[in-house]
């Protein structure tokens, strides 16, 4: 039996999101990030299909269990969004009527201390969303070079002590490798000990976290593949919850959006070729204070939605 539904994950933004997919009955919409289905059971509640995908098999069997009242209008897939076009085709699918993705890792998965997504949680280092494939994090910690790390925390935590940290993880390792989330914990402690309110290990694990499981350039991918299959008239919502994902949607949207596209060299704008989008939102919806108060997490959550023309 799944748990209550706020235990695996509480959605954010959830009216917002689904009043700017427009469900209508019958429509075929994508979930992209499935997690604990809240969002995929509020588009079948208002009559839709949905076609809903997680990298995470614990998150499709849940929200399978939950969603399984809808019957054959809800089909899940262990995939991940970037593979959507291909699973789309396999299910003989060439037109979707609308997609979302509400990124980043679900509540559920932050909690499991097996997964080690969290730093504050005594677990083995693996983060991986897809447990069954690819490598966890132990083994880019503990073999990749002390450059690659450094330019890991870096560009993908926006880490000011990048350099320290990697020389002090390139040290340690020299004695013992490193296995647990705590291990690494001391280690970043150590090199960069804690200044504000935020703990130092909050930055490198979201760059490990996003370096193992390739975020940003599933991103891209799944963008352009999602953007490929959605019909006239038809939206797409992204909700991101840090700079880095916002800013590659945030270009995304933009660069197929706008009308005109002006260069120093050139005499005049010329029409952009490449628009296939028109905005629907022209800064991103955030959450209410009360949906802050009563669910922190909803915080950073940026939603943007643009339509395909
Ligand atoms: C924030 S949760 C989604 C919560 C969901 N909207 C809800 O209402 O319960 C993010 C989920 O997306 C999944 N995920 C992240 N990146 C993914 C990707 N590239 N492909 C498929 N699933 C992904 C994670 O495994 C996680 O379960």
């Amino acid at each position: 039996m799944p748990t209550a539904p706020f235990d695996f994950h509480r959605s954010v933004l959830l009216t917002d999101t689904v009043e700017a997919l427009q469900p209508v009955e019958n429509r075929l919409f994508i979930d992209g990030t499935l997690g604990g289905g809240g969002h995929a059971e509020a588009l079948l509640h208002a009559g839709a299909r949905v076609i809903g995908f997680d990298r995470d098999a614990t998150a499709v069997a849940y929200a399978t269990r939950r969603l399984a009242w809808f019957g054959e209008r809800f089909t899940p897939v262990h995939a991940s969004f970037s593979e959507a076009p291909s699973a789309l085709a396999r299910l003989g699918i060439e037109r979707i009527g609308g997609a979302l993705l509400d990124l980043g890792v679900s509540s559920h998965q932050l909690d499991r201390a097996d997964r080690g997504f969290s730093f504050m949680r005594e677990g083995p280092l693996d983060m991986r969303m897809d447990p069954t494939s690819g490598v966890p994090a132990a083994d880019l910690i503990n073999t990749a070079p002390e450059e690659t790390l450094e330019d890991i925390f870096r560009r993908f935590g926006e880490e000011r002590a990048a350099r320290r940290i990697a020389r002090a993880i390139a040290m340690e390792r020299t004695t013992k490798p490193l296995r647990t989330t705590q291990d690494l914990v001391r280690v970043v402690e150590g090199a960069a000990p804690r200044r504000g309110k935020i703990h130092p290990a909050t930055r490198v694990f979201q760059a490990i976290r996003i370096a193992v499981n390739d975020e940003l350039g599933s991103l891209e991918r799944g963008l352009a593949g999602l953007a490929g299959l959605l019909e006239s008239g038809s939206r797409l919502a992204v909700i991101t919850f840090h700079s880095l994902e916002d800013r590659v949607v945030k270009e995304f949207f933009s660069d197929r959006s706008r009308e005109w596209i002006d260069r120093p060299e050139w005499p005049a704008p010329r029409p952009n070729q490449s628009r296939i989008f028109r905005r629907i939102t022209r800064k991103p919806i955030t959450a209410s204070e009360a949906e802050c108060r009563e669910n922190p997490r909803a915080r950073s959550a940026k939603l943007r939605v643009v339509e395909r023309i």
